[in-house]
């Protein structure tokens, strides 16, 4: 449907049926098919954090995790994506193919940046973030990524998170490294698995009660 040279490489939209697929660089990034972990991470983050929760999104992608925080109750959404032809895409395209339209919209915020940078430099704090930018800590689709999920940004985004919040990041599958990072930053850390079909399940890590 469309193709675009974006701040980290080429990306392509493309169409089957009624769904969206986006490839980045070659490599699959996303589609609006399976949602299933994107939308267990907001819901089940959102679950554990106070009712109209002030929340934010690292990576808009095809918007299902967003949808799932407007179906949650998140009080105020705030959405970070680095690809502005993600963000195009999203109004043209994402927000029509989940029957979006504007009052939906009212409590959502879509800011064009890198998360990182964001969480770095807002004076704002969160109930919840959520972090979805890549395939995991090991398995990024952009190298630059690394640095979210190293000691000085999970520091960051836990410093972030408003008094009993929570921080979810989402991963292909299971990387002990990682999470031992994360009981360094962090006194809760839950591991959630996805189970979905034959395929190996992806996880959630959700992480409370900064050190
Ligand atoms: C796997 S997709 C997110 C999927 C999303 N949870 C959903 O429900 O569709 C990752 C998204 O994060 C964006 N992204 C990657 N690195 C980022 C960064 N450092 N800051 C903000 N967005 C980023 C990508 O462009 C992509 O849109």
């Amino acid at each position: 449907m469309d193709r675009g040279e974006g701040v980290n490489g080429e990306l392509v939209l493309r169409t089957d049926g009624t769904d969206l697929e986006v490839i980045a660089n070659g490599v699959f990034l996303m589609d609006t098919r399976v949602t299933v972990s994107e939308r267990l991470m907001v819901s089940a983050t959102l679950a554990r954090v106070r009712r109209g929760a002030r929340l934010l999104i690292g990576g808009l992608g095809v918007g299902s995790s967003v949808v799932q925080a407007l179906e949650s109750g998140a009080g105020r959404i705030d959405v970070v994506e680095v690809e502005p032809l993600v963000v195009r895409w999203w109004e043209r395209y994402f927000r029509a193919r989940w029957g979006l339209s504007g009052p939906d919209l009212e409590r959502l915020r879509v800011i064009r940046g890198d998360v990182g940078q964001h969480l770095a430099t807002t004076q704002e704090s969160y109930d919840a973030i959520v972090l979805d930018t890549d395939n995991g800590p090991e398995w990024l689709v952009h190298e630059r990524n690394a640095a979210l999920y190293a000691d000085p940004a999970l520091l960051v985004a836990a410093r972030s998170l408003a008094p009993g919040g929570l921080c979810a990041y989402w991963s292909a599958w299971p990387s002990e490294p990682f999470e031992s990072r994360l009981r360094q930053v962090y006194a809760e850390v839950e591991r959630v698995d996805v189970h979905r079909g034959d395929v190996a399940p992806d996880v959630l890590y959700l992480c409370g009660d900064p050190r």
